[in-house]
């Protein structure tokens, strides 16, 4: 095991997993023959750091970058430029080795647990690949290991010699998470991990997360479209809008006191969540969401934000602390409730 490993398998004192600077993504878009590329930025200068242990939510809707970010911190996709360090090694200037080490250290757990599973190969072969691949385990401890994480996610000993399609949705999403355990990583990024299941099924997904999180003191870059979800999981929360982070801070704050409008018409739109302050206004959102090709001039949410100014048209606000959370809005200060 190499030190960087060692480091992420390690709940060692509070040093992050994973910190990110400024991360962005910028995808060339050909346009035909004659005609020069487009630019999508898909994820515009985005920073944060998850502890061991942790988890940080990322949500916003469809598009505004959350599985290009999964994509970079799982290192399955190279920023376009900023800042990725993972169990204290810049990825951008890590030695190929190093990188391979990494790449061990970070495991995805996708939406569809139907597609990310070979239909043709029985769950035990299926969990030890990973091991069979990356160590020179032999292939008796690599059973043995297989058996130990199948009944660390909570399925029976005989499921060992089972094919994917006998199991349920929730099931098959318990053997993905195995899967991505059996190399000890110190960070799972998950990408919606529970949309795909029925939400009575969600709720045990959920659970044993947060137990593998207690018992292994993993870190969890969460994904989703649905606060809901998020309340039940994370530590902390980044909202993303076109690209941008638009408010960050721990789920206390955001949940409680939404500074962003774009945070609060997030909470208005889910059901169960009994807003505060602003967010009891039942913030609506009105308009298309623009096209990440041609984002607003401006604050990026001014075409659709009621509150809108000239200013928030013309200058973009930068992420700042504000209330003790950050966020980039210009009228943040008015959102705080009074005491
Ligand atoms: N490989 C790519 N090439 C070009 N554009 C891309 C590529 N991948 C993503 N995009 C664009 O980048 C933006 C962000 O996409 P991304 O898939 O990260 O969003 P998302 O938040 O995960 O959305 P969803 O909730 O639908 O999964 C979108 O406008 C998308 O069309
Ligand atoms: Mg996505």
């Amino acid at each position: 095991m190499t030190l960087s490993q060692a480091k992420l398998a390690a709940p060692i004192g509070q040093e992050p997993v994973v910190i990110a600077r400024n991360l962005t993504q910028v995808y060339k878009i050909k346009r035909g023959f004659f005609k020069p590329a487009d630019h999508l930025q898909a994820v515009s200068g985005v920073s944060f750091s998850v502890l061991p242990g942790k988890t940080l939510a990322v949500v916003g809707e469809s598009g505004c970058g959350k599985s290009t970010l999964a994509r970079m911190v799982s290192l399955i996709e190279a920023p376009s430029a900023g800042e990725l360090i993972l169990g204290g090694v810049d990825v951008v200037k890590a030695t190929d080795p190093q990188r391979h080490a990494l790449r061990r250290s970070v495991q995805l757990v996708f939406q569809n647990p139907f597609g990310s599973l070979n239909p043709r190969k029985k769950i035990g072969s299926i969990l030890e690949s990973p091991l069979e691949i990356n160590t020179t385990l032999d292939a008796q401890t690599r059973a043995e290991q297989a058996r130990t994480m199948l009944a660390l996610v909570g399925l029976r000993p005989e499921h060992y010699d089972r094919y994917p399609h006998m199991f349920s949705g929730g099931q098959r999403q318990r053997i993905a998470i195995a899967r991505a355990l059996m190399l000890k990583p110190g960070l799972i990024v998950a990408d919606e991990p529970v949309s795909a299941l029925d939400v009575s099924i969600q709720a045990q997904v959920l659970n044993l997360l947060a137990d593998l999180q207690q018992e292994l003191g993993l870190a969890y870059l969460f994904i989703s479209h649905d606060l809901g979800v998020v309340r039940h999981i994370a530590h902390d929360v980044l909202v993303m809008y076109l690209g941008h982070a638009v408010e960050q801070g721990s789920k206390q704050a955001i949940f409680s006191q939404a500074l962003h409008p774009y945070t609060q018409a997030l909470l208005a739109s889910t059901p169960g969540i009994v807003g505060s302050g602003a967010t009891k206004k039942r913030l609506v959102l009105t308009g298309e969401l623009p096209s990440p090709l041609h984002p607003p001039s401006g604050c990026v949410f001014s075409t659709r934000c009621p509150y809108t100014t000239t200013r928030c048209r013309q200058e973009r606000p930068i992420l700042r602390e504000v209330a003790g959370q950050q966020v980039a809005c210009h009228l943040a200060e008015q959102f705080i409730h009074p005491t």
